[in-house]
């Protein structure tokens, strides 16, 4: 087992990962001195495969359990669920001392993390993740939110967790899809900030992808180390933390303009390879940097080419996203594989450019 100290004023936390966790999660909590009463919520896919050792070793330490279930599904991390969710904690007679604990994927995490956040202005959040994506990414950092209208994650709070459980074991039942859209993200903390690990997933991305212990162990370590130590350093994303949206700003444009027909972690692929065209013709990232990049992600099953989409819608819904300041791009550009740097220096017509050329290369 290892673990990730996230130390935020007033608020830190620890992130214990490794196979088998979730066994051992009734006496982790009780470590820190929770007991008592704790509400699980979860979906009825995961509730399936992990709810039963999960309650169990809850019941362990004592615990007296209620657990509530949540449809599978992004359309349900909605304010509507969180309105049904406040009821059913108000009917199993949750107080402000009850913690909530978040068993699922980042769809799980963010609506319970909401819900937790807000109900009775607060009450204790812990979170165990059970997909990549939720344990390098959504479960760290204390961003928890539902969808409101068409937008995503638009109403939210900071709401940091009392631990995160991280289990690997639960990614032997993941579907490779959810897998590799986990890896981009693996792929991403990684180009962002470590070398020596991205040289590590190059090496061991056969024993990463047939899911051996000690290899999914170390990636998840070594993924959410980098998360957590850019969320200390920039909590409420005033500036380091927005590196953590590479890949992301053309990303964001390719899951629109396809539709969302391209998964999250397919469309960061594509962008993370688009930011690195961008970055090379503009003579800051080296050709063989670029390749390594490409080889991996491909490697990994993700896509390494640009799909036949409307430029155009690309470039448009990057202009109206949240990443965007005063007017121009902002990008999140590889200088070399394991460091960023962040411009407006980058303009629609070199976007275009960068995709057109590309088009026309596949
Ligand atoms: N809060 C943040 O900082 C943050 C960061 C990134 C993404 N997100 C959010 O995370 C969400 C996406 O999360 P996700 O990719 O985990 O999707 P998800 O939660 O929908 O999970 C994907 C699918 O896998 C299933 N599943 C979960 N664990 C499983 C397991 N162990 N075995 C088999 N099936 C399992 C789920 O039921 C679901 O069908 C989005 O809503 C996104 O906005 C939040
Ligand atoms: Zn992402």
């Amino acid at each position: 087992m290892k673990t990730v100290e996230v130390k935020l004023p007033g608020d830190s936390y620890r992130i214990h990962i490794g196979s088998g966790l979730l066994e051992q999660t009734g006496q982790r909590l009780n470590e820190i001195g929770i007991s008592g009463r704790l509400i699980i919520i979860t979906n009825p896919v995961v509730n399936e495969l992990y709810g039963r050792s999960l309650e169990q070793s809850l019941v362990r330490g004592g615990f007296q359990v209620t657990v509530l279930e949540v449809p599978d599904g992004e359309e349900y991390k909605s304010l509507d669920m969180a309105g049904k969710l406040y009821q059913q904690l108000s009917d199993a007679y949750a107080e402000r001392a009850t913690p909530v604990l978040a068993l699922g994927g980042g769809v799980i995490g963010d609506l319970a993390g909401f819900v937790a956040a807000t109900y009775q202005r607060g009450i204790p959040l812990v979170q165990v993740p059970t997909t990549l994506l939720a344990q390098v990414d959504s479960s760290i950092g204390g961003k928890v939110a539902v969808n409101h209208g068409h937008l995503k994650n638009n109403v939210g709070a900071f709401y940091q967790p009392l631990m995160v459980i991280t289990d690997t074991n639960t990614l032997k039942t993941l579907p490779g899809k959810e897998f590799s859209n986990g890896m981009a993200e693996v792929i991403k903390s990684a180009v962002i900030r470590d070398s020596d690990f991205f040289a590590f997933i190059e090496e061991n991305l056969d024993n990463i992808k047939s899911l051996d212990d000690d290899a999914l162990e170390e990636v998840v370590f070594r993924s959410a180390g980098i998360k957590a130590e850019v969320v200390e350093k920039d909590e409420k994303e005033a500036g380091l933390r927005s590196i953590l949206n590479y890949g992301h700003t053309i990303g964001h444009g390719i899951e629109t303009a396809s539709d969302f027909e391209i998964a999250h972690g397919q469309a960061v692929a594509i962008g993370m390879l688009a930011a690195g065209r961008i970055s090379h013709r503009m003579g800051i990232l080296e050709r063989d940097e670029l390749d390594r990049l490409q080889t991996v992600i491909d490697r990994t099953g993700l896509p390494t080419s640009l799909p036949k989409l409307n430029t155009n819608i690309i470039i448009e819904v990057m202009g109206h996203d949240k990443k965007i300041s005063q007017g121009k791009l902002r990008f999140v550009l590889p200088r070399r594989i394991g460091e960023v740097f962040i411009t407006d220096e980058v303009s629609p017509d070199l976007v275009e450019r960068v995709l057109v050329d590309w088009h026309e290369e596949t």
